[in-house]
């Protein structure tokens, strides 16, 4: 159980000056990536990389791969690490870094984009042949509307892939971001000898280990001894690193905690090149904690009491238990499990007393934890995404971003007499935010609008109003495609124009829903006077 020992320090009660050093000392990253990019396998090689679990491939076999949660609940049973289906967390030198699950799956965005509320930087994962794909492109949206610095991983390089000037080229094209590699390969993709360090002009030489399964040694070499090992093959990379040099792609800090750049590494998750570089650039570049703004905008200081939000609400993991698990992130302050904090949104008290117990038979449960970190707090029933706890003075945190749905359903109790478990599930899913719930006068509460980012969702609910609550829906689709949200002073007009509805959302907000986007361009160009603001889409 060793690698849980970064949560719980000395410090329980900690001063101020231990929470502005214990932030200091944290990175909460996730890997944004297209499924398959090798997600898995690199949040594996951190671990092991951070000297976590022993052997890489112990608990990543081939026929027991479940998906990256349940990989790392297993990584849990072998190791006992600290993980939570939400969050990996580990030391590394003198770091605690706290990794955050992004589920995989297409369909499952909204959840993804909720994490990446919590966290302070993105690791970008690119397929050296494929560049970047639909998924990728998707979060890495979300990371630019929300400013977060992306660092750039070019993985599987030991495969054939695209040439190395192309992808940057690629990258800066699609992401806007300017590339400023800090290492550049040393042979190309299928023939990775390591990779030429940009920042010391070194020949970081990798060595293959069997099956990658530990870590792989790294040989540095002088220039002059690289040129003796590989010739050409060098030649290559120190022009091209050259020629980087002369477009300006090269590491400026600044640049990159601004999103205007993206450091970028070459790596091979599977045999473990790169990843121990990936570690230090996220030690020594991304950025620490800092004090998080609140709904108005006002910075919270790190050493304020304790404060943080709930950035995903998961449906109790043991069928026996009805229960709910709110997963959050701390800004402020030192949490202590027991603590009684406030529930800003209902000002309602909360007791933590149960903070990530649930979570394994032989898990510890947490005791304390800085900013940057997750807990996991069960019965949770009276938190919703997007709530703030704290203790002492008072904090809101802006909202969380609900996505641009883009697929509408009319759910209906397919058996009337379970009218009361309908209704229950209903609210339970849309305060989890496992759908967007819409109602509206005309359509009445036995009709409420399911509205999702990708179709999966609907199945979801679906499965969970049957197996959970006991009350099976019909679902019939609607032919929306494009939401807006508008105020109450447009509604009425809206209400009367062809192919619009108006439907309101759990948390209040006014949906304007169209059938197609010429619908909304005829209406916006000839009644301007109309609130129609675009919500942030989903790719
Ligand atoms: P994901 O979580 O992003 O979906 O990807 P995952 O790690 O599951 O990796 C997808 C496939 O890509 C796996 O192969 C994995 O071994 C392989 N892979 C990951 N990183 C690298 C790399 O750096 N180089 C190469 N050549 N392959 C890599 P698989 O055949 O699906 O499974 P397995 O047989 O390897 O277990």
């Amino acid at each position: 159980m060793t690698a849980t020992a970064p949560t719980r320090t000395d410090t329980a009660g900690g001063t101020p000056a231990d929470v502005v050093a214990e932030a200091a000392r944290r990175r909460t990253f996730a890997v944004i990536s297209h499924p398959d990019a090798g997600k898995s396998t690199l949040t594996e090689a951190l671990a092991l990389h951070a000297r976590v679990i022993g052997q890489a491939g112990a608990v990543h076999g081939k026929a027991g791969r479940r998906g990256t949660v349940s990989d790392w609940m297993d990584m849990e049973r072998a190791r006992g690490i600290s993980i939570t289906s939400a969050a990996l967390q580990f030391s590394y030198r003198d770091t605690v870094i706290n990794l955050l699950d992004t589920p995989g799956h297409a369909d499952f965005s909204e959840d993804t984009y909720r994490v990446l509320t919590a966290v302070d930087a993105a690791v970008m994962l690119i397929d050296a042949a494929k560049g970047l794909e639909a998924q990728t492109m998707k979060l890495y949206a979300v990371c630019r509307h929300r400013g977060i610095p992306v660092i750039t991983v070019v993985n599987k390089w030991d495969r054939p892939g695209m040439d190395a000037l192309a992808l940057m080229d690629e990258v800066a094209d699609r992401t806007g971001l300017a590339p400023t590699p800090l290492t550049w390969p040393v042979g190309i993709a299928g023939d990775f000898r390591g990779v030429l360090d940009r920042r010391d002009g070194t020949y970081r030489h990798f060595t293959r280990t069997a099956g990658g399964a530990t870590i792989a040694p790294e040989q540095v070499f002088s220039a002059e001894e690289a040129l003796a090992r590989e010739g050409d093959t060098w030649l290559r990379a120190v022009e091209e690193s050259e020629l980087l040099a002369e477009t300006g792609a090269v590491h400026d800090q600044e640049l990159f905690l601004a999103h205007a750049s993206t450091p970028v590494l070459f790596a091979s998750a599977v045999s473990n090149f790169g990843v121990g570089q990936l570690l230090d650039v996220l030690v020594g570049l991304a950025p620490a904690p800092v004090d998080r703004p609140d709904e108005d905008g006002k910075p919270r200081p790190l050493d304020a009491p304790f404060s943080g939000f709930v950035f995903k609400v998961q449906a109790g993991m043991d069928a026996g238990h009805r229960d709910r698990l709110a997963y959050l992130r701390v800004c402020s302050g030192v949490f202590e499990r027991g603590m009684v904090v406030t529930n800003g949104r209902t000002g309602r008290p909360f007791a933590t007393k149960y903070a990530q117990q649930v979570l394994g038979r032989e898990r510890e449960t947490i005791e304390t934890a800085y900013p940057g970190d997750v807990v996991g707090l069960v019965n949770a029933a009276a938190l919703g995404v997007g709530d703030t706890l704290y203790a002492g003075d008072p904090v809101i945190y802006p909202p969380i971003t609900t996505f641009a749905p883009e697929h509408f359903a009319v759910a209906r109790a397919a058996d009337t007499s379970k009218y009361k478990q309908f209704r229950k599930g209903i609210e339970t899913l849309g305060g989890e935010g496992v759908v967007q719930v819409l109602v509206s006068e005309r359509r009445g509460d036995g009709a409420p609008v399911f509205a999702v980012v990708g179709p999966m969702q609907f199945e979801v609910a679906s499965h969970r109003m049957e197996h959970e609550f006991g009350a099976r829906i019909t679902l019939e689709p609607l032919p929306y495609k494009i939401a807006r949200i508008t105020d109450r002073k447009s509604a009425p007009e809206l209400a009367t124009a062809r192919d619009v509805e108006v439907l309101q959302r759990a948390d209040g907000e006014l949906l304007a829903l169209f059938t197609n986007k010429w619908a909304l361009q005829v209406l916006e160009r000839n009644k301007p006077h109309l609130t129609l603001t675009p919500m942030v889409a989903a790719e």
